[in-house]
């Protein structure tokens, strides 16, 4: 059992917070682009504040690769986190130096201090055991709320709670827990829809899926790797080279279980001027065609419109559903009606009385532009941690914080 916040000592007035978070947010033009991840990491900080505790903030911003790149700061997150929480945030850089640690010591009560993007450091990604014992210093108890990273065995996430005690799970990761548990031994049908681009990160756990799943629906760039997988010709469209073989062989050990896209919506790089790093500009020969005639120049962004109905009803009659990923470019008007059909469908199967829990950066985005978070019956804040945690029932960031209970007894 992982220990939470009410099992902390009584007595942290004063005492420092090493909080690991998830404010892996998207910036635009230097701003949070979008809070949820912020805001999710609220109810944890203000439970911490109230009993008199400083809390100090690690966290991770996109993937730069071990080394400091602007562009990827966590500076943008101190005003947006001081906005919402109303409080003072203080910053300081880099995350691991002797001046992040006399910050964390001079930090007044009522104060949250924010460190840089801990992946500036090479060793945050490869678990380095100096860089968790300087993190380590910068708190007197560690709490791991970053629900959205408990996927990643780093130095931030099971290094420092290895060293640093006691340690606890925060709130947020409490409530996603609690919401995944239900899918864990889920009623029955149990429908689960995957899509989005990260196919290499998820298509294993697609495969461990089919185990406990009654149905599973593919679409997004996910759908294109299984359609070339079955020999179809998928033109310009966006197909993992490298998991063709597997997704063969979830395809023979699922194929009754798994549906594909019938028709898809297909941008004709033909006779345009094509796509850009994912945004589509300047061309309107958008069209919907079968999936076993995707021509040479096209991109498929989308499922088609019978594809949408067929999977709109596959969840008509479900009693418990996880989506995690896009079934297209939803960014484009032109490639969204899939993805909303899917969103659309999930909030009526909720209204129905099913179990519906969507998880992942975009999904969960798709879903609030669609103005549907509220009717579903979950939005996860973090996508591939949930994967993996209903596809495996296990975390190494929540295993490090068991890990830590069991060696030194639940006194800390
Ligand atoms: C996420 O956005 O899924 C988490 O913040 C983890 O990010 P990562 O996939 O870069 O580890």
């Amino acid at each position: 059992m992982t220990r939470t916040l009410s099992e902390l000592p009584a007595d942290l007035a004063g005492k420092r917070a090493l909080v690991r978070v998830d404010y892996n947010v998207p910036l635009d033009a230097g701003r949070v682009a979008d809070a949820t991840r912020i805001e999710a990491s609220l109810p944890t900080l203000r439970w911490l504040l109230r009993r008199g505790a400083r809390p100090v903030l690690l966290s991770h911003l996109g993937r730069p690769g071990g080394r400091p790149d602007p562009a990827l700061s966590l500076s943008p997150v101190a005003p947006a986190l001081a906005g919402l929480l109303g409080t003072e945030v203080l910053f300081s850089a880099p995350c691991d130096g002797e001046d992040a640690l006399r910050a964390s010591r001079e930090l007044k009560t009522g104060q949250v201090l924010l460190v840089e993007n801990t992946r500036f450091l090479p060793g945050e990604t490869a678990n380095d055991e100096a860089l968790a014992g300087r993190l380590a210093r910068l708190g007197d108890f560690f709490v791991n709320d970053a629900f959205g990273t408990l996927h990643r065995a780093h130095a931030s996430t099971t290094g420092v709670p290895a060293v640093l005690s006691p340690s606890a799970a925060g709130l947020l990761v409490e409530r996603e827990l609690e919401a995944l548990s239900a899918l864990e031994r889920p009623r029955r049908p149990f429908v689960v829809a995957f899509g989005g681009a990260k196919i290499g990160d998820k298509i294993e756990l697609l495969r461990r899926f089919l185990e406990r799943a009654d149905l599973i629906l593919v679409g997004g760039a996910m759908a294109n790797t299984f359609l070339r997988a079955q020999g179809f010709e998928t033109g310009a469209s966006l197909v993992e080279e490298a998991a063709l073989d597997l997704a063969r062989s979830i395809l023979s050990a699922g194929e009754d279980r798994i549906r594909l896209p019938t028709d898809v919506m297909v941008l004709d790089r033909a006779g345009g001027e094509g796509e850009r790093a994912g945004k589509v500009e300047g061309v309107e020969n958008v069209d919907s065609v079968p999936a076993d005639a995707i021509g040479p120049g096209m991109a498929a962004l989308d499922i088609g419109p019978a594809s949408r109905a067929r999977y709109a009803d596959a969840l008509r009659g479900c009693a418990a559903f996880f989506w995690n990923g896009p079934m297209g470019l939803f960014e484009d008007p032109r490639f969204a009606p899939g993805t909303f059909a899917i969103a659309q469908a999930a909030a009526e199967a909720t209204a129905a009385g099913a179990f519906t829990v969507i998880g992942g950066g975009d999904s969960a985005a798709a879903v609030r532009r669609a103005g549907l978070s509220d009717r579903v019956s979950h939005v996860c804040t973090g996508g591939g941690a949930a994967l993996e945690y209903l596809s495996t029932g296990r975390l190494p960031g929540l295993d490090a914080l068991t890990k830590r209970i069991a060696q030194t007894g639940p006194g800390g």
